[in-house]
């Protein structure tokens, strides 16, 4: 079931924001539009990358710069070599809509 982290108003861009949903922690970033919700602890040394820094569509650790595509949650910079789970987000009606993600469906499928 989706959740809503607020509305698209509220969301600066490349800017990240940690949610805690149903007890997990969730990072979600709006790029260019498009929102992206992913696990938000680094699988290198288990860090919060809310705390790191948004490159392009991407999310890099501070701790010892993993980075991170927000899309797949792939690492695409060392050191981190596990993917991130990534959750679907949908928004919801109106011209300030709700953004709302499911931390039960993968975005990628
Ligand atoms: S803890 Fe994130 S890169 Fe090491």
């Amino acid at each position: 079931m989706s959740q809503s982290v607020g509305r698209v108003s509220t969301f600066e861009d490349r800017t990240p924001y940690k949610f805690e949903i149903d007890g997990t922690d969730v990072l979600v970033v709006h790029v260019d539009g498009k929102f992206f919700a992913v696990n938000d602890t680094c699988t290198h040394a288990e860090v919060s990358l809310s705390e790191g820094t948004i490159e392009g569509c991407a999310v890099e650790c501070w701790l010892h710069g993993a980075t991170f595509d927000l899309a797949t949650g792939e690492p695409v910079g060392p050191p981190a070599t596990t993917a991130l789970a990534t959750y679907s987000v949908s928004l919801g009606e109106g011209s300030d809509p709700e953004v709302l993600v499911n931390i039960n469906e993968s975005a990628r499928n």
